[in-house]
């Protein structure tokens, strides 16, 4: 693993976890390259790092295009040592009746897609000074069905088997790959989900975040995580205390994934 500062990249950095994992890597003199799509988030998250520690970059990360050449332009003063794939949209816990093919290619296509498309430039870099540390967010939608949607549900459960098999390409070059699942996390993601998809996502609101009840009942710890309780995790899977861990799921969920 390399010593700081190291190269790290975040997508979805203007809001919730991703600005949390953003900072922390600041907070450890990382030089954190911040990528999202709303331009007014990531003014709204950069303003309070300092500007010599932080690039940001106005991408979708479904224009893979784009996210190839924003990826040249950040490792071209240094190979990319991390990767935190935060970048995500909710469908609004839309079942099969609900879920529009229109809905169902829009969240495979930033969920799913959009992180192939950032994670395909990274690993090149990566390989260059065979080395990296590869995060993604997945979620416990993956492994439990209701509380999350039928394109969100999908989307999470390939994030994991593309986490496994990114493990056993890279372990060659020294790269480790794992996926962080968050259990309820208090985000905007209703909020940017909507901005971004439009009146796709259905208005339903009944969801384990928005149920104390249902969060004592599921949740052993009975309450719902943090941004930074999340980032914490992310930036454990990348160091050097986890370089031997490589194609896991680490569930942030308050034990959730137990009960
Ligand atoms: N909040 C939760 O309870 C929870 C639980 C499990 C998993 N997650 C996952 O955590 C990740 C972060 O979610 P959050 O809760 O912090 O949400 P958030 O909405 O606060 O942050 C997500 C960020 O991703 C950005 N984004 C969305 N689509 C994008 C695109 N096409 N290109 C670039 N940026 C894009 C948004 O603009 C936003 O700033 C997501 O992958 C989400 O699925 C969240």
């Amino acid at each position: 693993m390399t010593q700081t500062p190291r190269q790290v990249v975040v997508t979805g950095a203007g809001s919730g976890i991703g600005a949390a994992v953003a900072k922390r890597f600041v907070d450890n003199g990382d030089v954190v390259h911040l990528l999202d799509i709303s331009a007014d988030r990531l003014a709204s998250v950069s303003a309070d790092l300092p500007a010599a520690q932080v690039t940001t970059h106005v991408v979708d990360v479904t224009d893979h295009v784009r996210v190839a050449e924003t990826i040249a332009e950040v490792s071209a003063n240094g190979a990319i040592d991390v990767l935190a794939g935060c970048a995500g949209v909710f469908d609004g816990l839309a079942g099969i009746e609900q879920t529009t093919h229109e809905l169902w290619n829009r969240v495979i296509d930033i969920n799913l897609t959009g992180t192939f498309n950032v994670v395909k430039p990274v690993v090149e870099s990566m390989i260059t000074q065979r080395s990296g540390s590869i995060v993604l967010i997945g979620s416990i939608a993956a492994s439990r069905a209701t509380p999350d949607g039928l394109a969100y549900d999908t989307s999470k459960a390939a994030l994991e088997g593309m986490t496994r098999r990114l493990a056993v390409d890279l372990g060659q070059y020294g790269i480790n790959a794992n996926l962080v699942a968050p259990g309820v996390v208090g985000t905007a993601i209703r909020a940017t989900s909507e901005e971004i998809l439009g009146d796709m996502v259905p208005d339903t609101n009944v969801g384990v975040g928005t149920s104390p009840e249902l969060m004592k009942m599921l949740i052993p710890l009975q309450r719902g995580g943090t941004s930074e309780e999340v980032a914490a995790t992310v930036f454990f899977l990348a160091s050097a205390g986890a370089a031997y861990i490589s194609g896991d799921v680490v569930h942030v969920d308050g034990g959730w994934i137990a009960s």
